[in-house]
Formats: structure tokens, C-alpha cells, sequence
């Protein structure tokens, strides 16, 4: 199943794990709209053919969704039966940190064999050094701000560009970095906003004649991204604000190859471990190789931003 918000690259991982499964002879049973679906029975049989041309499409052909009544020890009771109805023995869980949750009670409740695939363009689980998404939502950012950046230059403005990440900084910081925004506000280095008011003011004296500020949405400064443009607006006259917020569009469109090679990389080692009779793993990348991690700890590790990216952020904005 796939569960949660998508992410580029999930149709990629149901194609590694189906494949895998008929390459091991194992059958494979898709459900749709996560743990929703699950609790309604709502399956469909996969062959290694139902897989065809998806490792290109974004989205997820099973759909998706967050559950409410998976939440629930009914709703939790409910899906054990259509389980055990369908003969289904283990679930490969393609999502993020609340589906992992949800995957770790479950197996809790009722024994039941649940390996994860890290799905989240916010890159924030721990045990992975990329979630699938996470690569292509910042190919994605990158060239939105580029974009932006013609009209901010053109017209000697500065933007706001809000980016997803929920509360991560990955897509702002990386993004940001690799656009050459002058500021970048993240929820994990709140340096405040006096700071982001020098800094522009700086920019000004030093020549330059637009810029580029990237706001993770998670951003702790205490102001959203319309009110801190309001804020220079009153405290910096001289610039001419603009905001855009990227939204969605971050979510969507073609997975990139690294995206695609990692998915399917994920989802051989998800079967695998299966097969091996492990569970309550989730499979992910460390330094290019394919590792796993208990499930729990995943949730629990929390995520930490690149100090060395910071430093060198710090430097390419002077
Ligand atoms: O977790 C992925 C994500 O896109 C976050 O970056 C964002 O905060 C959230 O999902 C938006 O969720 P929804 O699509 O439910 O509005």
C-alpha cells in the first residue's frame, strides 16, 4: 500500500515489489488508498504486467490517503479480518512517519509481518539519508525559483517562496542552497528576524538589485510567509515584496532517475527482508547502500540538518 501524502517515486517502489515478488514466485495483492482501503478490503490482484510503464509516473496508481478510522482499534480489528480473509501474510507499507506509526501498533495488536518504504518528499525520517520524493520535490523546487528568479531580476523585487517539508527544513535548505537564495529560513536554525533584516540590508549596500528568500513551511520565526513579507515591506521600504507559495506542485510529476533507482532498490530489499521472515523494518540508504532499521527507532530518531550545508549556506549568501 501507499499511505500518507505522495511522493514521486512510489509507483516506482509497487513495481520493485511486485516484480520482486514474481521474480520469488510470492503473490502479490495491491491495497488501495492505504490503511483506508485496507479496512474496506479494497484490493486488487498485481502480476509483474499490471506494473508496466508506472516507474515514470508520479502519483501512486493505488492511491492514497490518511486514515481515520486506522486509528482506531475497530478500524484496526477491521483490517486484520481483510487480511486474513484474502490470505494476505505480510504488507509492505510505502509512507511516511504516520503510516510507519500505524504499521508498528498494527503489528503490536496482531503479530502481523509490516516492512516499510521511507515515501515522503519531506525527507524528515530517520534511518535514510533520502525518503523517495525527497529528490525530485527539490528538482522541482529548484527550477520553480529559477523561474522565479527571472521575474524577481527583471523587475528588482524580492520574493518569498515558501517550500513543503512539514516541519523539516530539508526541501528549504537544499533548495535553497542550490537556487542561490540569499536567505533561507528553517524550522531548525531560527536565527531570527533582525538577522534576516541585516542580512537584506546588506545585500542592498553590496550591489544586489533582487533576492530570493526560501521559507520552509515549518518555519519558526513566528510569522508566515505573507506576514513576513508584510514585515520587511514596513521595515525595508525600498523592496518590493512578493510572495509565492509552490505548494503541491512539489508533490507531483515524473519521479527522477534517482528517485526511480532508489525505489527500486527499496523495494527488492522490502520483499526480501519478507521472505527472510523479518519484520517491523524499514528499508532505506546509507552512504549508496541499501540498509534497514527498526521501524520504531525510524519514527523515534528524529532528523538532523547538515551542519557543513548550513556553513556553507552561511557563506554562499554573504
Ligand atoms: O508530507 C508531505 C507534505 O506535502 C508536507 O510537506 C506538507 O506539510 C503536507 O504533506 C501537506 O499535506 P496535505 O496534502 O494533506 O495538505
Amino acid at each position: 500500500m501507499t499511505s500518507g501524502g505522495d511522493s514521486p517515486g512510489m509507483n516506482a517502489a509497487i513495481r520493485s515489489v511486485v516484480r520482486a515478488c514474481a521474480y520469488y514466485r510470492v503473490s502479490s495483492v495491491g491495497i488501495y488508498r492505504g490503511y483506508e482501503g485496507l479496512i474496506e478490503g479494497d484490493f486488487i490482484e498485481l502480476t509483474a504486467r499490471s506494473v508496466n510503464n508506472i516507474i515514470n509516473k508520479g502519483g501512486t496508481i493505488l492511491k492514497s490517503a490518511r486514515s481515520a478510522g486506522f486509528r482506531t482499534e475497530e478500524g484496526r480489528a477491521k483490517a486484520y479480518e481483510q487480511l486474513k480473509e484474502n490470505e494476505i501474510e505480510a504488507m509492505v507499507v510505502i509512507g511516511g512517519d504516520g503510516s510507519f506509526t500505524g504499521a508498528v501498533i498494527f503489528n503490536e495488536e496482531y503479530d502481523f509481518p509490516v516492512i516499510g518504504i521511507p515515501g515522503t518528499i519531506d525527507n524528515d525520517i530517520f534511518g535514510t539519508s533520502h525518503t523517495l520524493g525527497y529528490d525530485t520535490a527539490l528538482n522541482t523546487a529548484v527550477e520553480a525559483i529559477d523561474k522565479i528568479r527571472d521575474t524577481a531580476s527583471s523587475h528588482n523585487r524580492l520574493f518569498f517562496v515558501e517550500v513543503m517539508g512539514r516541519d523539516a527544513g530539508f526541501i528549504a535548505l537544499n533548495a535553497g542552497v542550490g537556487a542561490g537564495a540569499e536567505e533561507i529560513l528553517i524550522p531548525e536554525e531560527n536565527l531570527g528576524l533582525d538577522r534576516m533584516l541585516e542580512s537584506l540590508k546588506k545585500s542592498r549596500r553590496t550591489g544586489k538589485s533582487s533576492s530570493i528568500v526560501v521559507v520552509a513551511e515549518g518555519d519558526k520565526s513566528g510569522k508566515n510567509v505573507y506576514e513576513l513579507a508584510e514585515y520587511v515591506e514596513q521595515n525595508l521600504p525600498e523592496y518590493d515584496v512578493r510572495v509565492s507559495v509552490l505548494g503541491h506542485m512539489q508533490r507531483g510529476g515524473s519521479p527522477s532517475c534517482f528517485d526511480r533507482v532508489l525505489a527500486s532498490r527499496l523495494g527488492v530489499k522490502a520483499v526480501e527482508l519478507l521472505l527472510d521472515g523479518k519484520t517491523n523494518l524499514m528499508v532505506g540508504l546509507q552512504n549508496n547502500e541499501v540498509i534497514s532499521t527498526s521501524i520504531a527507532e525510524a519514527i523515534k530518531g528524529g532528523h538532523s540538518i547538515n551542519q557543513e550545508l548550513l556553513r556553507v549556506s552561511d557563506i554562499m549568501t554573504t
